[in-house]
């Protein structure tokens, strides 16, 4: 597919497009990475003209740029690319005038869909309507994607009526970090793992994505969805394809893709002994003192803003190997990282001199830094009369110093700049994400008929006891 020459951004007054998008944009405008004719056309409810629409562009680049990228004539040059239509997307009314204000769209549209997705099915026939969904048009879609499986579909339908699953791009903004794209590189570009990437070599893996932040303002949602849907449905379920996946041919959208799947329906349905749920209470983050979830909502609630899990991936290579995850909000510290835990050796021949050999340790930290650390046992210096001391010692490789020339990027530049070239790889296909509600709301069924509880946890901890429990019956401790 080729490159589109507009971007339509719906809900472009939004949090998001003035965190995420403006700012992404601007950072292709700059590293001139998009065409200079790329026009891109805002619309929201707003009653906004284009230049009260590129002054809250240009105040939200102020906002969110770090202060050695505000170049003015650079900034100028991006909002003279920037122009709005205001549009009610709950009815088709306004569709004729977005169209008339986007003209041309012989040479490609693409549509970033950032809106409640109440909203979806209007808006695909709105779109349908102003005849904006033809074969040069393509759309991105920005999650969440329904609540469950059912829900899900029923959005996956409507968009389907308008666009055939090649024009649509399912958003899942962790698969356009850098640090989660490098997991591929560190398993496929390298020899010395996958030869122990396996229920042979590997004893068990841990995926831990901590978060010190609250709410947020996001009340209705959150209190509707919680962290089981918000977080693992989506963002760690692509990572655990990531890390348990058979190599693909080549890096082809559908080859990689195809892997994935196969990972998601090789999950096995949770049992209620495997799933710790937990809601923050008053504590205090990073010395701070801040109140439980349920005072930020003004009411009483059995959401969890914390979920914990044991979970199998039911094919050869992952066979008997545990994959412990968590995630919750107002925890000690921010913190996104896989471990894998390797096995131990066969046998000890340090025994003798007392020595205890820990097993080799793969930590991939995601965010907020981004190393790769490798425990390995290495000796102590000295003279060893009384036998060999060892300690485990890191092998470690910062990535933020191997390319500190290298600007860190924000997830949504690579998406937003895949999505106007028509690159799909990282996007989530339709089966990927039934797969994914599917095992989802079998956990839920599982927590609904054995009334797994939601505990309590100190705001600033690392989550309810119970968590540090289904690790610890193991014989196993999260990487703290
Ligand atoms: C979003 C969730 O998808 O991801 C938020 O809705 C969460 O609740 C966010 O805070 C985390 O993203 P990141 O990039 O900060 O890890």
């Amino acid at each position: 597919m080729n490159s589109s020459a507009t971007l339509l951004l719906f809900g472009a007054t939004g949090d998001l497009s003035k965190r995420m998008l403006l700012p992404s944009l601007y950072a292709l405008h700059e590293d001139e990475l998009i065409d200079a004719d790329v026009k891109i056309v805002g619309t929201a409810r707003s009653e906004l003209d284009d230049r009260e629409f590129r002054d809250m562009a240009e105040s939200a680049l102020e906002q969110y740029l770090p202060d050695d990228r505000q170049t003015k004539d650079q900034i100028s040059g991006f909002l003279k690319r920037l122009s709005y239509q205001q549009l009610d997307a709950s009815s088709t009314k306004g569709f004729g005038d977005l169209a008339s204000k986007i003209g041309d769209i012989s040479g490609g549209l693409a549509i970033f869909l950032s809106t409640a997705p109440t909203l979806f099915e209007a808006t695909i026939a709105g779109l349908k309507s102003a005849g904006l969904t033809g074969e040069n048009v393509r759309i991105g879609l920005e999650k969440p994607l329904g609540n469950d499986l059912q829900s899900s579909n029923a959005i996956n339908d409507a968009v389907a009526e308008a666009f055939p699953e090649g024009r649509i791009f399912r958003i899942d903004h962790y698969l356009g970090k850098e640090t989660v794209q490098n997991l591929m590189a560190l398993r496929f570009a390298n020899m010395m793992f996958e030869p122990l990437w396996n229920s042979n070599g590997i004893d068990h893996i841990e995926i831990t994505v901590a978060e010190t932040v609250g709410l947020e303002g996001r009340h209705s949602f959150y209190e509707k969805t919680g962290a089981l849907r918000d977080m693992v449905q989506n963002h760690i379920l692509q990572l655990v394809g990531l890390i348990a996946m058979e190599p693909p041919a080549n890096l082809d959208a559908t080859s990689v893709r195809d892997e994935k799947v196969k990972v998601l329906r090789s999950l096995r349905p949770v049992i209620a002994e495997h799933v710790v749920r937990g809601q923050y209470g008053n504590g205090a983050v990073k010395g701070e003192a801040v109140s439980s979830y349920q005072d930020n909502l003004g009411d009483s609630s059995e959401t969890e803003t914390f979920v914990a899990l044991k979970v199998f991936v039911d094919n050869w290579r992952w066979q008997g190997v545990p994959f412990y995850i968590r995630t919750g909000k107002r925890l000690a510290e921010r913190r996104s990282e896989i471990v894998v835990q390797f096995k131990s050796v066969p046998h000890n021949i340090f025994a003798r001199g007392g020595t205890r050999l820990n097993a080799n340790r793969l930590v991939i930290r995601l965010q907020p830094e981004e190393y790769v650390r490798l425990q390995v046992m290495a000796k102590e210096p000295g003279l060893d009369r009384d036998g060999i001391v060892l300690r485990e010692v890191p092998l470690d490789l910062s990535l933020t110093q191997a390319f500190s020339k290298t600007r860190k990027r924000i997830a949504y530049e690579r998406l937003l700049i895949d999505l106007i070239e028509g690159d799909p790889t990282l996007f989530v296909r339709r089966d990927e994400v039934e797969a994914q509600w599917h095992w989802i709301d079998a956990i839920r069924k599982v927590w609904e008929a054995n009334d797994v509880a939601v505990k309590s946890y100190g705001s600033g901890s690392w989550g309810p006891s119970a968590a540090i429990a289904l690790t610890e019956r193991d014989g196993v401790s999260w990487n703290d």
